[in-house]
């Protein structure tokens, strides 16, 4: 039992996961000689008490999600699908017609851009806001938070739905941010909330989900004490088998205003059989059994004199390959589409960046390493006629 406690319910918590002292995934770097000045202590411990995964010493948010944050969801045209089908989904489930929605961060668009209703997105990432101007998506240039939200509620509107994606998780003040909700949702209004679903994430041994940004691993579970802390309940649950290697979609409302879905009990029975801590405990073992496979195989591949790329600067990537020591003598170049990304150094293990649209001119013959493996479909489909190295759920070559 270590001397941290949770972040949440204040009992003594479990270290479960260490993955050593990391680099904050999206701390890039302008030189390969530059220093990297932003680490954080990477372990993760579990809280049996309200079961909820957390990362013990959470770095500054400020610091996490300084400056210009240069992920854009909408650059995946999957996402992109996800996005439009999600709004249609809550259009047609909570009657939005005559209704309002509120997005919490929703980067280059979420959502609200397939939204015909009254649309207001929180977004304080500067580099997406010329986009959602573009788009016509109405925004806030601000985090959310509870002060945002009371002022919200009174200027502009309270919602019927409010949602988020793949927030949740890397805020270690839940309690200010379901104030927050609280503040702008109406009587009977649903908090909708998708993040990766820890089930998934273990079963599919998939640790690189551990990053800076993660702070939290949801159980159904401690998703209910966290929902009951602020007198709401879990109404309805979604599986995403497709969403960052597994998601779940989490529907919120305050106690006794809506029906629950079977679909909860469903997913609660689910849950306790799979017996998650009992997996945990054997997690460490076999994040570095994988380590050890993969930089034994880049370690193959370059004595053997093959070429090999990486594909995705990821946020994932910086997790598996500061742990796993790959340096660029093992993997001289990853390849990405975001512009502000191009250019720079993974931090930590200072692989150069470089335009995805130079992939082409990589030989065919090169083992390509996927990163974005749940962006699999969209890439093979676009990359076709290439060899990967994959590495989760086991490491394995596949052909797109
Ligand atoms: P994502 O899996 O969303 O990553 P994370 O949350 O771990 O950062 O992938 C986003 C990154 O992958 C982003 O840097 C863009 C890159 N990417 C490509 O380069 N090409 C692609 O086709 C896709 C889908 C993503």
């Amino acid at each position: 039992m270590s001397s941290y406690k949770c972040h949440l319910c204040g009992s003594p918590v479990e270290a479960v996961v260490d993955l050593h002292v990391q680099p904050l995934a999206n701390s890039l770097l302008d030189s390969p000689d530059a220093i990297d000045q932003n680490w954080y202590n990477a372990v993760w411990a579990w809280c049996r008490q309200c079961e909820l995964l957390q990362l013990t010493d959470v770095p500054d948010a400020s610091i996490v999600f300084a400056g210009d944050y240069p992920y854009l969801s909408g650059q995946s045209e999957y996402m992109n699908q996800h996005f439009r089908k999600t709004a249609k989904m809550l259009y047609d489930k909570y009657d939005l017609s005559m209704g309002r929605a509120i997005e919490i961060g929703p980067n280059d668009g979420g959502i609200l851009q397939y939204l015909s209703c009254s649309v207001l997105g929180f977004e304080p990432a500067e580099a997406c806001w010329p986009i959602l101007d573009e788009k016509g998506v109405p925004h806030r240039q601000m985090k959310f938070d509870l002060r945002s939200a009371r002022e919200t509620a009174a200027v502009w509107f309270k919602a019927d739905v409010v949602y988020t994606a793949n927030t949740l998780r890397s805020l270690k003040d839940l309690r200010d941010f379901f104030m927050g909700v609280l503040e702008v949702l109406n009587d009977d209004g649903v908090f909708v909330v998708e993040d990766p679903y820890i089930i998934d994430v273990v079963n599919r041994n998939e640790f690189d989900q551990f990053y800076s940004e993660c702070v939290y691993g949801f159980t159904i579970t401690a998703m209910q004490n966290i929902a009951r802390m602020f007198g709401m309940e879990v109404i309805d649950v979604d599986e995403l088998t497709d969403n960052h290697g597994g998601s779940l979609r989490w529907h919120m409302a305050r106690v006794g205003k809506r029906p629950i879905s079977p679909n909860v009990e469903a997913l609660k029975v689910a849950n306790s059989e799979f017996a998650l801590k009992d997996k945990l405990n054997r997690f460490q073992q076999m994040i570095d059994d994988i380590s050890v496979l993969f930089v034994d195989e880049l370690a193959h591949l370059r004595d053997t004199g093959k070429s090999v790329v990486g594909y995705g600067a990821t946020s994932k990537s910086v997790t598996l390959l500061n742990y796993a020591n790959v340096d660029v003598e093992l993997l001289p170049v990853v390849y990405d589409t975001t512009p502000s990304k191009v250019g720079k150094f993974l931090p930590g293990v200072h692989i150069p960046i470089r335009d995805a649209k130079e992939f082409a001119d990589v030989p065919r013959d090169a083992i390509c390493i996927l990163f974005p493996y749940n962006h699999q479909r969209e890439i093979f489909e676009r990359e076709k006629g290439r060899r990967w190295l994959v590495y989760f759920p086991k490491l394995d070559y596949k052909e797109s």
